[in-house]
């Protein structure tokens, strides 16, 4: 059952998702060869609980960070550690918030110092198809035309989409109902309303979609040991156009 959320919701879906995006871009400027997963951790989980909110993944299913880091061919879920960020990895942030009963989730995958072109292709792609799947999340769209939509731009530019994790709807609980794969069939799915909130996150691995979990029980990894990156907003349908609530300056 999706569930639509009235405008009190909405606000406060806000604070949280403000949270997310203030978090995230802080975090950017630490993001530089030398420091560790584990420091960017400990500046994150201090932020958002100065917001006065809390860290949403903490504890999550036993997930032992606030943040996931995931490295190179780290795909999501990647735990923070004294692993040394090195001049062209790429790191993938993602972070949820919770706050006044609400989630917000967002995910930025960064370069560390100068990648190399084909990497720097394969975050402009990822980001780039997040914002296409976002443009198709309109009244009267279904939750597949937002999938069709990015697996053909990944795709038409020689790369994959991972199949084994989804985006999701997220309001009083970080995972609701749809789910939002980032492949499938145009016209599929339920049909989009005013007040869904979604949280849409394009994996874009550069060699094959496969993947599998480490002995740690979290991080995912390409199979191939190929590069992927991740982008993830929470975004409002409306009447009007898709609203980004992990943004800043909400007006897109
Ligand atoms: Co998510």
């Amino acid at each position: 059952m999706i569930i639509l959320k009235s405008p009190e919701e909405i606000e406060k879906m806000e604070q949280a998702c403000r949270i997310v995006a203030m978090t995230l871009n802080a975090l950017k400027g630490m993001v530089r060869p030398g420091i560790t997963t584990e420091e960017i951790e400990k500046v994150a989980d201090a932020s958002i609980r100065s917001n006065n909110a809390i860290p949403a993944f903490k504890g999550y299913r036993g997930y032992p960070a606030s943040i996931c880091t995931s490295v190179n061919d780290e795909v999501i879920h990647g735990i923070p550690s004294k692993r040394v960020l090195r001049d062209g990895d790429i790191l993938s942030i993602d972070l949820g918030v919770y706050k006044d009963g609400f989630y917000g989730d967002g995910a930025v995958t960064f370069p560390v110092g100068k990648i190399d072109s084909d990497v720097e292709r394969l975050l402009r792609v990822t980001e780039e198809s997040l914002y296409i799947g976002i443009d198709r999340a309109r009244v009267g769209n279904r939750v597949s035309d937002i999938s069709y939509s990015i697996q053909r731009h990944v795709e038409s530019n020689g790369f994959s989409v991972v199949r084994v994790f989804v985006g999701h709807g997220i309001g009083r609980d970080l995972h609701e109902d749809p789910q939002i794969p980032n492949f499938g069939l145009q016209g599929r799915g339920p049909r989009l309303r005013e007040g869904m909130t979604l949280a849409i996150e394009p994996m874009v691995n550069a060699g094959g979609y496969e993947v599998t979990i480490l002995n740690d029980g979290w991080t995912a990894v390409t199979v191939d040991g190929k590069p992927s990156a991740h982008f993830e907003h929470t975004i409002l349908v409306t009447q009007d156009r898709p609203v980004i609530l992990t943004k800043i300056d909400q007006k897109n």
